[in-house]
């Protein structure tokens, strides 16, 4: 493709150029965006390239903590506010780069003392406070790993977790604010402290100022290690590969899988796919409202604006607290500028009325974008009218936990592409993905295939943690030479692609992902299930809901109504105080036998034919057609009663 022609600003398909060239010449594209970040030590070779084990930037040492607090500190950032806080009662705190650098230091001279250095391994469950990013921050300029739990979940998940990891401490709070009220997290984290025997100590931020027990010797405030820290700790030179964080996420077997991503090829990534894709300017607010327990939180909200040296707008409680105007009123009061969020807060604001929105000025807004799973054409234009007003175009950006950062999204800093509404668009840069069928032939456009990547990225996880095993199992041995993403695609005539959910086991609700074997499990450790069987239904808010088929173990057989609904509802709260409130299922449903094939596996699919009164579809496989029936019969009994 040739640039000459009418050329007056900037080449006529700069996006083209851009990537084309990201595709010739990958090794010299990717140094190029890595020189835009300041290294200790500069690379001895970009890539190499061990199928299926990518090193980047081999030889090269930087520090992430470095990259996102010192550099703006000692410039003429220093007093740009990094993070304008909102608390959920309404109390606020706006931190300067020059603030945000004295308190990593002093979270990182804390942990010092407490004997952590390089190679050690921490788990941290907090909740949105800016504890956490600090926190993150501090083990990076360590070169101590951590993995952030996210708020909502149990003390059994926080304990796999940290077990997993060896961790030697957990960093908590008090509690947290929730629609209203305070949780107690801390009760939480003691439960998971005794179920993991690695970890001595605790950390505890008082955040909700109720009364916690604290463990004598073993629990330690943080303000207290704080004050007696130094103001300076100087940040690691850390090798390229070194393992910034581990972040576990559902997988099609029973155990979350531990994905490592890297300082330097995460940080390039980071730091490249938040400017092409949200444009931000030096002096726009910049709002992700994830959690940072989540990758989309830890990309961008902490390392990659930090890195740009952006000021993020971080919002600590739920999006309906007082009332469904909360972040139109933080989009007025900050000027947000960018707004990045998710299909299922978009249809949840959709179906409470515009009338939430047009109480605030959102005039401000210049773009936004949208993460976690399709967004269907309606919810996309509602987004567009009454959020947008009709003047910012939407950034779908499609990507996983294991890609570290965006994929696949209009990249409106190279050249915005004409907009298709549920569409996620064109590649990045370096990114090459590609829709085959089950053989791995490609497929023609617009035919619906599973998605590959055929070339590795900068911000493609390294492998999984003491697993690299799983690691090729998961993503490399179906076609060799290229990661399959679990999920169906389509591409079309002009290249864009459409992603179409999971191809896999994995349930999404309200964008997050459960394994349904992970449910399973959940529900076979309650006393009364013997077998389980774990399926998604569409949901209007929620993307995805959750319903399990489960038959009961000898000798417990509820026969009224209020029998089965007490022990559904028994079932339900089983799950959910194992794996925490996102995997409470819609319903339950107990059946005497699950359709399954002559060698033994759960066929969800019809399962799913049933819950959703559809047609069966081949059931040609099924082992003894009369399950099936039966599990119908069931079905039309209960579906009434809840
Ligand atoms: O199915 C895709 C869906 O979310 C999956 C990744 O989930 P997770 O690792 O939790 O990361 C979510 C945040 C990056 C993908 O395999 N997904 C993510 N973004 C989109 C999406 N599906 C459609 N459109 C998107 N924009």
């Amino acid at each position: 493709m040739t640039s000459s022609n009418n050329t007056t600003y900037w080449p006529k398909n700069r996006y083209l150029e851009v990537y084309n060239r990201s595709i010739d010449d990958p090794e010299g594209f990717w140094a190029d965006e890595a020189r835009k970040l300041d290294w200790f030590k500069t690379w001895d070779k970009v890539l190499e390239w061990k199928e299926p084990f990518a090193k980047w930037f081999v030889g090269g040492e930087l520090n992430a903590s470095y990259l996102c607090v010192d550099r703006h500190a000692k410039s003429e950032r220093r007093n740009k506010v990094a993070y304008y806080f909102e608390g959920e009662p309404g109390d606020t705190r706006a931190i300067t780069y020059a603030q945000l650098y004295r308190e990593v230091n002093k979270c990182a001279s804390a942990l010092k003392k407490l004997g952590l250095t390089k190679g050690d391994k921490i788990g941290i469950y907090l909740p949105m406070i800016p504890e956490l990013p600090i926190i993150m921050l501090a083990c990076a300029r360590l070169g101590v790993t951590f993995t952030a739990v996210f708020s909502g979940f149990t003390a059994q998940a926080v304990a796999d977790r940290l077990n997993d990891l060896e961790a030697k401490i957990l960093v908590t709070a008090d509690g947290g604010w929730r629609r209203g009220s305070p949780f107690p997290l801390k009760k939480v984290a003691d439960e998971a402290m005794k179920l993991a025997p690695t970890v001595k100590k605790q950390i505890v931020v008082k955040r909700t100022g109720v009364d916690v027990e604290m463990a004598d010797g073993r629990d330690l405030w943080w303000h207290d290690l704080i004050k007696d820290a130094d103001d300076y700790v100087a940040p690691e030179s850390l090798e390229a590969s070194h393992p910034l964080y581990i972040l576990y996420t559902s997988g099609t077997t029973g155990k979350p899988k531990g994905v490592v991503h890297s300082t330097g090829g995460y940080m390039v990534y980071a730091n490249s796919t938040y400017k092409w894709v949200f444009n931000v300017d030096q002096n726009d607010v910049f709002w992700c409202t994830a959690d940072i327990g989540w990758v989309t939180g830890h990309t961008y909200i902490v390392f990659a604006p930090l890195c740009a040296g952006s000021t993020s707008v971080m919002y600590e409680g739920a999006p309906n607290f007082p009332d469904l105007g909360r972040w139109w009123d933080i989009i007025e009061k900050y000027g947000v500028n960018v707004l990045y969020t998710s299909p299922t807060a978009i249809r949840m604001f959709r179906q409470a009325g515009e009338e939430w929105l047009e109480k605030s000025d959102l005039s401000s807004l210049k773009l936004l974008g949208s993460v976690g799973e399709p967004i269907n054409p309606d919810t996309w234009l509602w987004y567009y009218d009454h959020v947008g007003k009709g003047r910012c175009p939407i950034v779908d950006t499609w990507w996983q936990t294991e890609t570290g950062g965006i994929l696949i999204s209009s990249a409106p800093a190279i050249q915005m592409p004409p907009l298709k509404p549920g569409s996620a668009s064109l590649p990045l840069p370096g990114v090459a993905p590609q829709v085959v069928n089950e053989n791995g032939e490609p497929v023609p456009a617009g035919e619906r295939g599973l998605l590959i990547l055929k070339k590795p990225y900068p911000g493609m996880l390294m492998t999984l943690y003491k697993d690299p095993e799983r690691f090729k199992e998961a993503y490399w041995n179906r076609f060799p030479g290229n990661y399959l993403t679990g999920d169906y695609s389509i591409q079309d005539e002009d290249g864009y692609f459409w992603l179409l959910g999971r191809a896999d086991e994995v349930i999404k609700v309200a964008g997050h992902r459960l394994g349904t074997l992970e449910l399973e499990n959940a529900a076979i450790s309650y006393e009364a299930v013997a077998e389980a069987a774990a399926i998604a239904k569409p949901d209007e808010v929620k993307g995805e809901s959750i319903t399990i088929f489960v038959i009961l173990r000898e000798g417990y057989h509820p026969s009224t109504p209020e029998e089965i609904a007490s022990m559904e509802g028994a079932i339900k709260k089983h799950i959910r105080d194992t794996m925490g409130p996102i995997a409470t299922p819609e319903r339950v449903f107990l059946v005497k036998k699950l359709p399954k094939t002559r060698s033994g596996k759960i066929m969800r699919r019809l399962l799913k034919a049933v819950a959703m009164e559809a047609p069966l579809g081949d059931a040609t496989t099924l082992e003894d057609g009369a399950s099936l029936a039966e599990v119908q019969a069931a079905y039309e009994e209960l579906k009434g009663q809840v």
